[in-house]
């Protein structure tokens, strides 16, 4: 039997369907969405959803949960329900074998989606579809039998091919039926034409197939083929649904685009009750990847009383910058507008659309209160805007962080400032200002040459440089928000304790790096200037909002203990499967909070969580807040068990760990995840707001798949933790005000570094293809 906590069973077919019959279960509850409810009673006049019907939006799961495994695979499709929704349709690409049975596979030629290029060397032929010359492997050259030698594979090559080595068979339209028991059953079903040149008739396959399994959905892109079928059809449950491809692509039965037959729906309306469309006939995205305003097709095609679906959803598509990598966000866009909804969305990753469906739609965006978790920015808001800029915290202010921070350096002139590294070229323009010759090699604080901060005045930066947004995920090509990649202004500590006071925040979060460094060779206190700065701007002795002090060093959190009452942040800057106790002892004679990173909570392999930890645990009975860095939006920044959703993510970490705080890039994401309606069911959660199993991918893989076993990662001990005393400031001969102390290594921690890079080989190429 399926338990959720236990991991992911997939392989009986028994306890796969008493895992339905529990899920469904869990999701019809009081307070949670659910469409079988809206389903089964008649709440049209009082639905909150702008469907053509006022039923709850549909999720179609693609060749089933095929972001994951191989498409259409019997897996992909039961993960399908497993992870999602029960009322999630199991769509299936129809292909015609050479005996006239139907099989599902996502594509035409079997090259990539299968392994058959092994199987049948000798296989590959020449055919006209659609008019176009086309070459490869083809389902109609093979019976059966013959298709039985041949196994699915992971057809994209951003994905993991890890699930390939369970040999999954191809499947035919029945075997997906008995096998998976699908809630309903979405038939795509193209190149009609090309299977009648060879002799072979869908309509009839289509027919003889609907007297035993009768399919919910028959989508085709082919007006013929609908047409063909609409009178038999006419009477029964199935619903014909007209697909849409490019505007510009030629309808190959009326010989007109598709772009043109959009504008003449009630022609539609007469072989088809709906139409799928591209995602961007609806949202329009401009070559540059932004959004722009909705078309009125949705609302055309509801007033002539044909539904709507949108298609090509994926969680690790390139899609528009305006959902600052937040797949939920791109979903609710489509269904919770305000303005109107698609009927349903097909998906790679049905369990994001099942989220926003189930628990993030319709929800009162009045209530702001902060809450568990703590937010706390990384640099602002810095997945949207430059690092430490005005626009990135107010940004993060706007999206909901409890706490913003600053990451403090010191200018030639003294001045502390805002700046996520202390060398200027990872985050300013410097290396094209007037300073881009100011080169120094100081191992202590940075590898390689750098242009620090300290080697310009405040002034000098405010007037020629400009700020740099960062791109920690620029090795897969992945970009944050280019058209405002040099905006913002610069921010002194005084400027942001300035900003911060009379905004609606938690507090505010000053780290501290490299404090040893400028005392003993620059002679300047930071933590002095820190106290200072706070005493200035009225943070010492104001009430309403709290100071936190974080540093990874421990001699600087002693000054903050020995001379302040602010809270103080330890940070763990290594990853770390467990702290001896006499470290925690030592912890507690300085700070009061621990900042750890997400893999001290869930230890990954090869992108796999392989744990979890007890450091969340311990560090809490030990009395210590526990805060996780670092939360990113992009796929790329998270373990497959987190089906590249981020919310999956952080309800991982909040449900599943109960961290107290997480420390991210995307304050938005986390404060929409704290609004969300299903987190506070508990155990009763819906199967897609649970958190996911503790390595339960791993559980489920071929073991030829495992990844290696990790050596496992230290443990903290006391000396680790214990520093000397922060060095006493040498007068220098330098511009600084005085002061005395020390500090930290380097600056800008590369917290992406144990991402396994491997897998993604050839993402260059597919976020080339991916991005409309
Ligand atoms: C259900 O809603 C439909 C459409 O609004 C209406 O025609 C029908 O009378 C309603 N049925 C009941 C039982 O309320
Ligand atoms: C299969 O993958 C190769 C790259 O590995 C690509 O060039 C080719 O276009 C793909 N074929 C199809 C049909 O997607
Ligand atoms: C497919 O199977 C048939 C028998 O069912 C056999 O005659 C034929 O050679 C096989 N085709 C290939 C490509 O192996
Ligand atoms: C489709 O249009 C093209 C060019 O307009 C024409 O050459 C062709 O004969 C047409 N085909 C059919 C089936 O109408
Ligand atoms: C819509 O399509 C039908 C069938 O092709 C055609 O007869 C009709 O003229 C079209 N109407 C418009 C407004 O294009
Ligand atoms: C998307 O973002 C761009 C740039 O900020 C903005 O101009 C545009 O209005 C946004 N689109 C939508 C639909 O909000
Ligand atoms: C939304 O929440 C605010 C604050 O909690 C409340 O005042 C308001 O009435 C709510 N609005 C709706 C429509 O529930
Ligand atoms: C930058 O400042 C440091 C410390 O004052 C100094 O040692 C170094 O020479 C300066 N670099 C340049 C290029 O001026
Ligand atoms: C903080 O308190 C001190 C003494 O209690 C007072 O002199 C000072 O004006 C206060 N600062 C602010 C900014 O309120
Ligand atoms: C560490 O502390 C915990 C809780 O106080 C205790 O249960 C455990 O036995 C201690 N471990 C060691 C090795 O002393
Ligand atoms: C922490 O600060 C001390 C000075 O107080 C310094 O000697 C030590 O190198 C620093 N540790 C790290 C890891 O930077």
């Amino acid at each position: 039997m399926l338990t959720r906590r236990g991991g992911w069973e997939l392989s009986s077919s028994a306890s796969f369907c008493a895992a339905l019959l529990l899920l469904h279960v869990a999701v019809v509850l009081p307070g949670v969405v659910s469409s079988q409810s809206l389903k089964n009673s008649n709440l049209t006049a009082t639905s909150p959803w702008l469907t053509l019907s006022g039923g709850t939006p549909l999720v179609i799961a693609k060749g089933g949960f095929s972001g994951l495994f191989p498409d259409s695979s019997s897996f992909s499709y039961k993960f399908s329900y497993v992870a999602g929704s029960p009322d999630t349709i199991s769509w299936c690409d129809v292909r015609l074998t050479k005996d006239g049975n139907g099989v599902c596979l996502p594509d035409i030629v079997l090259d990539n989606c299968t392994n058959i290029k092994l199987v049948y060397p000798e296989g590959k032929m020449n055919y006209i579809v659609n008019g176009v010359p086309t070459s490869g492997w083809f389902s109609v050259d093979y019976d059966i039998q013959n298709l039985s030698q041949v196994s699915l594979a992971q057809a994209i090559l951003s994905r993991s091919n890890k699930f390939d080595a369970s040999l999954f068979p191809i499947l035919t339209v029945e075997d997906l039926v008995a096998q998976v028991k699908p809630a309903k059953l979405w038939l795509n079903i193209q190149h009609d034409i090309f299977y009648r040149q060879l002799n072979l008739d869908m309509r009839r396959y289509l027919l003889y197939l609907s007297k035993h399994d009768i399919p919910s959905y028959v989508s085709s892109p082919e007006v013929g083929f609908l047409s063909s079928i609409v009178g038999r059809f006419r009477t029964s449950k199935t619903k014909l649904i007209f697909r849409f491809l490019g505007e510009d692509t030629i309808e190959p039965s009326t010989n007109v685009t598709y772009g043109s037959l959009l504008k003449n729906l009630t022609f539609v309306k007469t072989f088809a009750s709906g139409i799928l469309i591209p995602k961007y006939y609806i949202w329009p995205v401009t070559s540059s990847g932004y959004l722009e305003s909705y078309t009125s097709v949705v609302m055309d095609a509801h007033r002539e009383g044909l539904e709507v679906f949108a298609s090509e959803f994926a969680n690790d598509a390139l899609f528009s910058y305006n959902y600052s990598y937040d797949p939920l966000a791109e979903v609710l866009s489509f269904i919770d507008n305000g303005i109107f909804s698609v009927d349903g969305v097909v998906t790679d990753f049905p369990i994001t659309a099942s989220e926003a469906i189930g628990c993030y739609s319709h929800i009162n965006m009045s209530n702001s209160d902060h809450g568990k978790p703590l937010i706390i920015s990384h640099n602002g808001a810095s997945g949207v805007y430059p690092d430490c800029t005005d626009l990135s915290y107010q940004q993060a202010i706007t999206d909901g962080a409890d706490y913003i921070d600053c990451p403090v350096q010191v200018t030639k002139d003294g001045i502390l400032i805002c700046m996520s590294s202390i060398n200027l070229m990872e985050v300013t323009t410097v290396t094209t200002s007037p300073f881009s010759s100011l080169l120094s090699v100081i191992p202590e604080i940075h590898d390689g040459p750098g242009i620090f901060t300290f080697n310009l005045t405040w002034e000098e930066i405010q007037k020629n440089l400009k700020p740099a947004i960062s791109n920690p995920e620029i090795q897969y090509n992945i970009y944050r928000n280019p058209l405002y990649k040099n905006d913002g202004n610069f921010m002194s500590l005084g400027d942001f304790l300035a900003f911060g006071r009379d905004k609606d925040l938690s507090g505010i979060l000053i780290s501290i790096e490299n404090a040893a460094f400028l005392a003993e060779k620059l002679g300047y206190s930071v933590t002095d200037g820190v106290m200072r700065a706070l005493q200035d701007s009225g943070y010492s002795n104001q009430t309403g909002q709290e100071v936190m002090i974080l540093s990874k060093n421990s001699s600087v959190l002693i000054k903050f203990r020995q001379q302040t009452k602010y809270e103080l942040v330890y940070m763990v800057d290594e990853s770390i499967s467990d702290m001896v106790n006499s470290s925690i002892m030592d912890i507690k004679q300085f700070a009061h909070m621990i900042a750890i990173s997400k893999q001290s909570v869930y230890p990954v392999s090869q992108q796999f969580i392989t744990g979890q930890t007890k450091l969340v645990q311990k560090l809490q009975s030990a009395g210590f807040a526990v805060y996780v860095y670092l939360f990113r939006n992009e796929f790329v920044s998270q373990p497959w068990d987190f089906l590249s959703d981020p919310t999956v993510e952080i309800n991982m970490y909040v449900q599943g760990a109960a961290v107290d705080g997480i420390i991210t890039e995307y304050p938005g994401t986390a404060a929409a995840y704290r609004r969300n309606t299903c987190s506070k069911l508990g155990d009763q959660a819906p199967s897609y707001m649970s958190p996911v199993p503790i390595g339960g991918l791993l559980q489920i893989m071929d073991p030829q798949a495992l990844p290696p076993t990790l050596a496992p990662m230290p443990s903290l001990h006391a000396a680790d933790v214990v520093e000397p005393p922060l060095p006493a400031v040498s007068p220098k001969p330098s511009s600084f005000g005085a002061g005395e102390e020390s500090g930290l290594p380097p600056s800008q921690p590369s917290y992406g570094r144990h991402l396994v890079a491997s897998i993604f080989l050839s993402l260059v190429m597919l976020c080339g293809s991916l991005l409309v």
